[in-house]
């Protein structure tokens, strides 16, 4: 690092000495998000680490992170070349590889527009505005029965357990076109392992930053590495089956409307950039991923926090009341009617930050940030928790309170205030599920709250301290079997 030479008029990186070979890796810890926020405040916005052997530039502010990832946007689009990555996907994920500019992008351009015409496309039924809100609704009213008979048989049930295998359903359901019952063990295992995913990718893996760890055994890695093959395999079969009954006249999912994509191909001899069909089928594999993990993990915080905050609870439940009733399920259109159930989800994007980083970057060439030198291919790491809880931003960022999104007499969500969350990246990797995402976690939290009220086991502490990996956090598995759901009404 010493030698790098820095161009003229341009400083070098603050940051914390690092450790020969381990780097900064005591200082940085377990919660990440907190020590790096703590060292933005020492250091500035921009300041480096050194995880392993490897530098990492971390930013931080609103202003900062706005500049790379806007203003400088081609600059800062890259992925670092991680050990772990190479094994998710077969190395062939949209997300994290490290794709060519320009294999990326058209990737990253059907994958758009499959996801956009999937959601919206008509359903089976014309009771639902679209194919997105039939799956949600669906699989919300059999969540709601499951629930009720795993509360019968057990008195109490872990959210993130059965929520994912519901939310897993409905990209399953775009993507291809079909849906799993909640005992199916090849689904319910793997999506319930997909903790572990969580924990190592991004600088959750010690071996992407300290080469020589790759060679030693590591039961996470394994563990990981046992997950992205089954993940694959399950993909990989439901694909096959998908090209043996493909008809180009009846296209019904995203798989199809990929595998349609690569015929029509063969036949654009124009088409200036190369992507392998394997390549563009695999953007499914992406899309699935991608599409329950992140969901789940938001509605079953959404969970812990109606637990917590009972107060909040009951007033979501009046504007559900109020605004709809029992007569009807809620639907995606009653977004506007419902401007506290949006404030809440606001605020439990803001203070959870359950994707405390985005996933890791890397710069595309030299450049600079705020007068300093940053080389080309060097990984960055964007601070999303720090935006979200900067006194700069917010007024006592610590506390929960939704109200903070709305006006004063609070009957309209403040827009302005809501875009101040950073959840879904910005600029030009930002995610590309983030209105399937939205629509989700609405239209999931209002189907529940309009029929189950949400408490805690009697006697257990509430503890909300969250499980860390730089990419996820959770709550701690155990903090998860406590909720216990009621019919609407029932006493608590
Ligand atoms: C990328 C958040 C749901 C597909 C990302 C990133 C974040 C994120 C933080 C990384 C941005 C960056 O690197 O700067 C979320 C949250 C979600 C959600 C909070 C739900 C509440 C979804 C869904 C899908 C999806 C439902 C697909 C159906 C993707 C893909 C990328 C991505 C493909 C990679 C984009 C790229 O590298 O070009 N998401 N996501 N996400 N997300 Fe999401």
């Amino acid at each position: 690092l010493t030698h790098i030479k820095i161009p003229e008029g341009l400083q070098k990186l603050p940051g914390p000495k690092p450790l020969p070979i381990i780097g900064n890796v005591l200082e940085v810890g377990n919660n990440p998000h907190l020590s790096l926020t703590a060292m933005s405040k020492c250091y500035g916005p921009v300041f480096q680490i050194q995880i392993g052997m490897r530098p990492v530039v971390v930013l931080s502010g609103n202003d900062v992170i706005r500049q790379a990832l806007l203003k400088q946007g081609e600059e800062f689009a890259g992925r670092p070349d991680l050990y772990s990555t190479k094994f998710i996907s077969d190395g062939k994920s949209l997300a994290f590889s490290t794709d060519q500019v320009g294999v990326w992008r058209a990737r990253r351009k059907l994958a758009l527009s499959a996801l956009r015409t999937f959601s919206t496309v008509q359903g089976e039924s014309s009771e639902y505005s679209c194919a997105l809100e039939e799956h949600i609704s669906k699989e919300g009213l059999y969540l709601i029965e499951r629930l009720h008979n795993v509360m019968k048989a057990d008195g109490s049930f872990d959210p993130f357990r059965h929520i994912v295998v519901s939310v897993a359903n409905v990209i399953c359901g775009i993507c291809f076109g079909r849906r799993y019952s909640h005992d199916d063990d090849e689904l319910v295992s793997l999506v319930n392992m997909s903790d572990e995913f969580g924990k190592i990718v991004g600088s959750g893996n010690p071996a992407d930053f300290i080469p020589f760890l790759r060679i030693l055994p590591s039961m996470s890695m394994k563990k990981f590495m046992d997950i992205n093959d089954r993940f694959s395999k399950l993909v990989k079969k439901i694909v096959n089956e998908h090209y043996n009954n493909f008809n180009k006249d009846n296209i019904r999912d995203i798989t199809d409307s990929l595998i349609n994509h690569c015929e029509d191909r063969k036949l654009d001899e124009n088409s200036n950039v190369q992507v392998s069909d394997e390549k563009i089928v695999g953007i499914v594999n992406d899309l699935f991923g991608a599409g329950f993990d992140t969901i789940s993990t938001a509605l079953s915080w959404g969970v812990v926090y109606l637990v917590a905050y009972p107060e909040i609870q009951e007033r979501l439940q009046r504007e559900l009341m109020e605004k709809i009733g029992m007569d009807r399920t809620p639907r995606l259109s009653d977004r506007t009617d419902l401007p506290f159930l949006e404030a809440f989800i606001l605020e439990i994007f803001r203070h959870s930050s359950f994707l405390p980083f985005t996933i890791p970057h890397c710069t595309s060439k030299d450049t600079s940030l705020n007068g300093y030198f940053i080389p080309k291919d060097t990984c960055v790491f964007v601070n999303q928790w720090q935006v979200n809880h900067d006194p700069e931003l917010w007024k006592d960022p610590s506390s929960f309170n939704p109200d903070r999104f709305l006006s004063a007499d609070g009957t309209v969500l403040n827009k302005m205030e809501g875009e101040k969350v950073l959840v879904f990246g910005l600029g030009k990797r930002r995610c590309i599920g983030e209105s399937i995402g939205r629509a989700e976690v609405f239209l999931f939290l209002a189907i529940l709250l309009q029929r189950l009220k949400f408490s805690g086991m009697p006697g257990e502490m509430l503890d909300m301290t969250p499980e860390c990996g730089v990419e996820l956090s959770r709550m701690r598995t155990a903090q998860r079997r406590r909720w216990s759901p009621r019919a609407f009404g029932e006493s608590s």
